[in-house]
C-alpha cells in the first residue's frame, strides 16, 4: 500500500490505454469524497485512464446521479464508509475477474445478490417498482444474461402475474407442509417464466395461504434459488412476518417504497427506522417516492415536505402516469417493454443501483 499526494505521481507514469498484449495494471486508489468540485475532474481521470487504473472512492453516501456517472466510467466504483473494508474486497474481486474474462463490464457473480422492495403503504406501486427493474435488467444488453428471479413474497394477495399476464405455480403451502421434498425437480414446477427473460416465484392468490413460514421453509426455498439465480428481487408485502427482519438482513440493498405526501413521507419514515433496526442492515437503504406529481415548471412538487421528513435519505422520483400504468396492468405488458418514456426513465437509476448491488458472502440464509 502507497499512498500518493497528487494524482499527476501516477498518470505521468502511465499509458492512457493499455494496448495489445500488455495486461490492464489495476491499481485501487480510495479517495474520501469531501470538494464537490474535485468529483468532475475525478470522473473524467477515471475515464481517461480507465485502462490501466482503478479507482474506489469512500463516502457516506453518494447520490444516484453521481453513482451512476462514475460507474459508467468503466473505470471507478464506490464503496460506503461503513461498509469499506467488505465492500473494498468485492470491488477489488470484481475488477480482478472483469480484467481476467474478456467479458469487460459484466462482471460474473457467484455468490447471489438479494435486493428487497418494501412498501411502506398499501398500494404504493412496490410490485411495479419491482417489475420494472426486474423487466429492465433483462432487457438491457449490459445486464441481461444475468439469472434474474423476482420473489413475490405477497403469499395472499399475490399479483406480480397478474401484472405480467403469467401463471402464478409456486406452491407455497406445500413447501411449508414439507419442505424436505423441495428438490430441483419440484422447485422448476414453481417457476414462472416471462418472455424477457424474467423468472417469477409467486403464489396462486389464495387468502388460506399461511405467510408465516418457518426458518426451514425459508432455507430449503432460498437454498434453491441462490444455485440459481444471480440477482434476486424481493417484493414484499406491507405487514412484517416473523421471517421479514431475517430477510432483510440478507439483502445488500432494499427499497422503501412509498408516496410523496404528509402520511406518506411518514409511513417511508417508519419503514426507514424499522428496516434501520434489523440485526444487518443492508448495505443499502434507498427511498423510492412514486406517482409524484411532476410540474413542468419546478419539477417533482413538494420536494420541501420530503426534505423536511426524510433529512438527508436518498430519494428516487418517479413520476404518476395513471395512462400508461392501466395499460400496463391491463395488457400485461411492462411500462418498460411498452416503451412509454417517462416512467421508465424514472427506474432507469433504480435498476442501475439494483443491477450494481454487489454480492456479499453469506448474503442468503442459511
Ligand atoms: N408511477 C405510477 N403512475 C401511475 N400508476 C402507478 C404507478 N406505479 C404504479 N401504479 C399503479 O398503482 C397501482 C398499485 O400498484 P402496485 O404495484 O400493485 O402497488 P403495491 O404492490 O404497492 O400494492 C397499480 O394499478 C399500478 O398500475
Ligand atoms: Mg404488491
Amino acid at each position: 500500500m502507497q499512498s500518493v499526494a497528487r494524482m499527476e505521481e501516477i498518470t505521468r507514469a502511465l499509458p492512457k490505454t493499455a494496448g495489445g498484449d500488455t495486461a490492464l495494471a489495476c491499481i485501487l486508489f480510495p479517495v474520501v469524497l469531501s470538494a464537490p468540485g474535485s468529483f468532475d475532474r475525478m470522473v473524467s481521470i477515471a475515464t481517461e485512464y480507465r485502462d490501466s487504473l482503478f479507482f474506489i472512492f469512500i463516502s457516506d453516501d453518494i447520490p444516484a446521479s453521481d453513482y451512476k456517472r462514475l460507474v459508467q466510467t468503466g473505470g471507478a466504483d464506490w464503496a460506503s464508509t461503513r461498509g469499506a473494508p467488505e465492500e473494498i474486497v468485492d470491488i477489488i474481486a470484481r475488477v480482478g475477474r472483469g480484467v481476467s474474462t474478456a467479458d469487460v463490464g459484466e462482471p460474473t457473480l457467484t455468490e447471489p445478490v438479494m435486493v428487497a422492495f418494501l412498501p411502506s403503504a398499501g398500494g404504493v406501486g412496490n410490485s411495479t417498482l419491482a417489475i420494472e427493474v426486474g423487466i429492465q435488467i433483462k432487457t438491457t444488453k449490459r445486464t441481461r444474461s444475468r439469472r434474474v428471479c423476482l420473489l413475490d413474497l405477497d403469499f395472499q394477495g399475490s399479483h406480480v402475474c397478474d401484472y405480467l399476464d403469467i401463471e402464478p405455480r409456486m406452491q407455497i403451502d406445500e413447501i411449508a407442509a414439507n419442505p424436505e421434498r423441495l428438490d430441483a425437480q419440484l422447485f422448476d414446477l414453481f417457476v414462472s417464466h416471462h418472455k424477457s427473460g424474467l423468472d417469477v416465484l409467486a403464489a396462486p392468490r389464495n387468502k388460506d395461504n399461511a405467510p408465516d413460514l418457518d426458518a426451514q421453509t425459508l432455507e430449503v426455498l432460498f437454498r434453491m434459488i441462490a444455485a440459481r439465480y444471480d440477482l434476486i428481487l424481493l417484493d414484499l408485502p406491507v405487514p412484517w412476518f416473523n421471517w421479514t427482519r431475517q430477510l432483510l438482513s440478507a439483502v445488500e440493498v432494499v427499497f422503501v417504497s412509498g408516496l410523496n405526501t404528509i402520511p406518506g413521507l411518514r409511513q417511508v419514515a417508519q419503514s426507514l427506522t424499522a428496516v434501520r433496526a434489523v440485526e444487518r442492515v443492508p448495505a443499502k437503504v434507498a427511498v423510492v417516492l412514486n406517482r409524484c406529481e411532476y410540474r413542468l415548471v419546478g419539477g417533482i412538487a413538494r420536494r420541501k415536505h420530503v426534505k423536511n421528513l426524510l433529512g438527508s435519505e436518498e430519494v428516487f422520483y418517479v413520476r404518476d402516469d395513471v395512462e400508461n400504468a392501466v395499460q400496463s396492468v391491463n395488457t400485461g405488458i411492462p411500462i418498460s417493454v411498452q416503451g412509454h418514456g417517462k416512467v421508465s426513465k424514472d427506474i432507469a437509476p433504480i435498476t442501475l443501483l439494483a443491477s450494481e448491488a454487489k454480492p456479499v458472502p453469506a448474503a442468503v440464509p442459511r
